[in-house]
Parts: structure tokens; sequence; C-alpha cells
């Protein structure tokens, strides 16, 4: 093995760890962290496919619901802002202060898990990260409570403490296992796997496009450079650039281009200041 490249925000997390710890046997291009892949892949890709998944296992109406996002990086600002498009009002949880302001000022409602386990009747992780709904919120979710994972592993919501807290467990449809917890119920989808993986199509092709686009760029860049270490590596800026004109000209969008004399502003310190 000359070299790999990886896909995905919580799968650069580990590889970083591991090159940390001097275990990584050989070069890795971060391809989640290209500009063209996290910000269109995992916003606009997941955004949509987090909903279709929750649509085709549910069928609900998710007009006049509440649902709560945990997470506002690029996927949950995606899942965030498609739930608000189609008529939820959206409560997002964050851990991080940079986000949780962002999402206070894209205009979400911003509080604890503990706060928003009370008012949700969907909730979506995409955090990443472990037992965001956990034993301390089953208790207090509203009766048919909806629970979802569009993160990283089926570890983001708590699963064995929903099995110890409930009294039994049904499948109601594919997809869907209710779980009563005295005289309520809530739903989890997909056994806490990626909702959009399991009960849709995952992120369409014509966004995925730009994803597989900087793999076989870093590939390419990873066989032009043999002696690199084992380590993680970003993805050459020029990638993001040339990927983002050729994305628009597939689409039939085109921009401007500076002039001589723009380019020569920009650059400047003594005008314009
Ligand atoms: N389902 C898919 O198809 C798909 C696609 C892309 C990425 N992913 C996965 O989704 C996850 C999120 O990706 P991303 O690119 O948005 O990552 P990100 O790092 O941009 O965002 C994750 C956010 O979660 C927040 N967070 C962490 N712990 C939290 C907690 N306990 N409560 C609330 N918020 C918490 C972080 O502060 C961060 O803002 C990753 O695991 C990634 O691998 C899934």
């Amino acid at each position: 093995v000359r070299g790999g490249t990886e896909e995905t925000t919580t799968g650069v997390i580990r590889l970083r760890a591991m090159a940390k710890d001097g275990v990584l046997a050989y070069p890795v291009i971060a391809v989640n962290e290209a500009r063209t892949k996290h910000m269109f892949d995992n916003q606009y890709g997941t955004g949509q496919s987090a909903v279709d998944g929750l649509l085709r296992s549910t069928n609900i109406l998710i007009a006049g619901k509440t649902a709560v996002v945990c997470g506002y990086g690029w996927v949950g600002r995606g899942v965030a802002s498609r739930l608000r498009g189609m008529g939820a009002a959206v409560i997002v949880c964050e851990v991080e202060p940079l986000r949780g302001l962002e999402a206070a000022m894209d205009g979400y409602q911003v509080m604890t898990v503990a706060d928003a386990a009370k008012k949700g009747d969907i909730f979506f992780t995409a955090t990443g990260n472990l037992n965001v709904l956990g034993k301390d919120h089953f208790g207090h979710m509203k009766d048919g409570a909806i629970l979802a994972n569009v993160g990283h592993f089926n570890d983001e919501i708590e699963i064995p403490a929903l099995e110890r807290a409930s009294s039994s467990k049904r499948t109601i449809r594919p997809f869907v296992e209710e779980y009563r917890l005295g005289s309520r119920s809530v739903f989890l989808l997909a056994e806490g796997r990626l909702l959009n993986h399991a009960a849709a199509e995952a992120n369409p092709a014509a966004v995925m496009d730009m994803s597989f686009a900087n793999q076989v760029l870093a590939i390419e860049h990873l066989l032009g450079e043999p002696d690199l270490r084992p380590d993680v590596y970003p993805v050459p800026l020029q990638h993001d650039e040339d990927i983002a004109r050729l994305k628009l000209e597939a689409m039939g969008v085109r921009i401007d281009e500076m002039t001589a004399a723009q380019r020569d502003y920009a650059g400047q310190w003594k005008a314009g200041t």
C-alpha cells in the first residue's frame, strides 16, 4: 500500500489519532477536509438524504413538528436547514461555542440536549460522538418521539440504555422499532445506524461526484509523491478550485473573472485603506 484517502469526518479524526500514536502505516490524504467535499456532500447531500430516509421509513408530515438536530457541523446544518424548509421548528444542540453561536444566529433555538429532549418530535444526531442521546434523555421524551442518526455510527444514540429502559420492543414497519417506556413509546429508526444509508439511497450522485473527484485527484497526487511519510495530509488547495470550476461548468453556471485592475487592487495595501 502506497497511501490512502479518507472520505469522512470521523475517519479523518481516527487517522489523525493513529498518526499521533505512530501507528499509521502509510500516508493518507484527508479528502473530507477539501471544501468541495464537506461543504457540499456533508451539507447538501446528507442534509437531503437524511430527510429522505426519515420520509421513506416513517412517511410522517414534517410541517408543524419540532425537530432536534444534535451537532451543527456540516451534516447537522444541512439536516437542520432541510427540516426547517419543510416546516419543522428546529432546535439545535451543540458542545462547541462557535457552532452554537452560528446556529443561534442562523435563527435556530439552541439549547442543551436535556432541555431539547422534552420538546422534540423528531431527533437527529450528526456529531460523530458517543451517547449524544442517552439514558438521561429517553425518559423525558414525548410519546411518539422519533430517533434517528446520520452521524458516524450506531453509538450516537445510546441503544443499550434504551433497551434497558424499555419494557418491550417491536418492529412497526421496516426501519422503525417501537420501544415502550412506561405509557409512552419512542421510535428508533434503522437501529440507530446511518438512516440515509439504511433507509434511503445515501447521498445523491450529483454531489458525490465532487467527493470522488477529490478521491481520484488525491490518489494521483499520492502516486506523484512517493516519499511522503506516514501522516495525514490535506488535499492540495488547487484541487478544490479545479473541482469547483468543473462542477460549475457541469451545472451550466458561469461566474465572473476579476479584471487585471481588480486583481491588482485586491493585492494592494496602499490603495483602499
Ligand atoms: N450519513 C452520512 O452520509 C454522512 C456524511 C458525511 C459525514 N457523516 C458523519 O457525520 C458526522 C458529522 O460530520 P460533520 O462533517 O458534520 O462533522 P463536524 O465536525 O463538522 O460536526 C460535528 C459537530 O458535532 C458537534 N458535537 C460533538 N459532540 C456533540 C455532542 N455531544 N452534542 C452536540 N453536538 C456535538 C461538534 O461540536 C461539531 O460541531 C461525522 O461522524 C461524519 O463522519 C455522515
